[in-house]
């Protein structure tokens, strides 16, 4: 039993080796494309894209394409958040949603390796600079002791009801139930995956509907600092994958294992001159004929640096029922 599970393990690391050697290199990004965490969107009244990233108090960039070229515009939350943390100055981890006539900007407070962290959103009816209304904390908070990180936030409608997931080392991944307005927590959060060993190397969650499941994407490994201390080979950031018919789970990845049981199907790894991609979100992209999963990586002939990081993207194939990068 044991030894036969040992062969099914075995086979299918071969085969997601292959989908991640196979997988192609990132799309065309001309202009500003050092980014770090990026979240995507598509303004509705015109289709301009707007890109928001980690630094500067979340930066704002956009384009006419998502190839580019495109163009930093400045800070989102211009006078930091009225969070009172450390770090209400240095907002990472941005997530983009539309609900209604807002524009939905999520951020996380916090400082490096601390669990002192809160989940704060702004809104805007327009993305542009200088139009954001920082609303502070959506109640998504944790201190020492917690069972959770709260930061790396995103926001999934599910049925008639809001979804944030979130949640970086510790417990790794929670979800919570927000209001309808999805500006402040509405229920207890769940745990929604765990990876038990080592440092419990998980986070930048994002969920993503493609009937008739619910896709939980997040980063596993290492994110940062490349440039100073490598990890591991394989111990870089990487993205994976779990599903589940309901967005509160359970999640399992392509071999079944549980997802709160260090569970997770790799959708792209380093390749090539890609290292250490990360940070990722979904944007069904028509002008790409379907879902964009966008990141960050390093390019090995340019650099490691965190400065270095770069805007990547791929159209994905889901032939197997699993988010495959083309
Ligand atoms: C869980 O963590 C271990 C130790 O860091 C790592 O080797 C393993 O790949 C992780 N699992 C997943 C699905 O990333």
């Amino acid at each position: 039993m044991l030894f036969s599970t040992f062969f099914a393990t075995a086979l299918l690391s071969v085969s997601s080796l292959i989908s991640s050697v196979a997988a192609q290199t990132p799309g065309a990004c001309s202009g500003d494309c050092n980014v770090h965490d990026p979240a995507l969107i598509r303004r509705t009244s015109d289709g301009k894209y707007f890109r928001f990233s980690t630094g500067n108090k979340i930066t704002i960039a956009t384009s006419s394409a998502l190839a580019g070229p495109w163009t930093n515009q400045g800070s989102a939350i211009t006078g930091g958040s009225s969070i009172a943390l450390t770090g209400n100055d240095d907002l990472w981890a941005p997530d983009i949603q539309k609900v209604g006539d807002y524009y939905y900007l999520y951020y996380s407070v916090s400082t490096f390796g601390s669990q002192a962290s809160a989940i704060g959103v702004a809104r805007s009816t327009t993305m542009e600079v200088g139009s954001w209304t920082d609303l502070g904390s959506t109640g998504i908070a944790s201190s020492s002791g917690s069972a959770y990180n709260a930061i790396d936030s995103n926001l999934i409608l599910a049925g008639s009801t809001y979804y944030a997931t979130f949640g970086s080392f510790w417990g790794d991944i929670y979800q919570v139930p927000m209001a309808s307005t999805p500006t402040k927590t509405a229920g207890t959060s769940i745990q929604v995956a765990y990876n038990s060993s080592g440092s419990h190397a998980v986070e930048g969650s994002f969920t993503y509907y493609r009937s008739p499941y619910y896709y939980l994407f997040f980063s596993s490994g290492t994110c940062c600092g490349f440039d100073t201390s490598r990890p591991a080979q394989g111990a870089e950031y990487r993205i994976n994958v779990c599903r589940s018919s309901s967005v509160t789970g359970p999640y399992v990845d392509a071999t079944g294992k549980s997802c709160t049981a260090g569970g997770g199907t790799t959708v792209l790894a380093s390749h090539d001159n890609v290292y250490g991609p990360g940070g990722q979100g979904i944007y069904p992209d028509t002008t790409q004929g379907g879902a964009v999963l966008y990141y960050h990586y390093v390019n090995t002939n340019i650099g490691y640096g965190d400065g270095q990081k770069l805007f990547g993207w791929n159209l994905l194939s889901w032939s197997t029922g699993w988010p495959v990068p083309t």
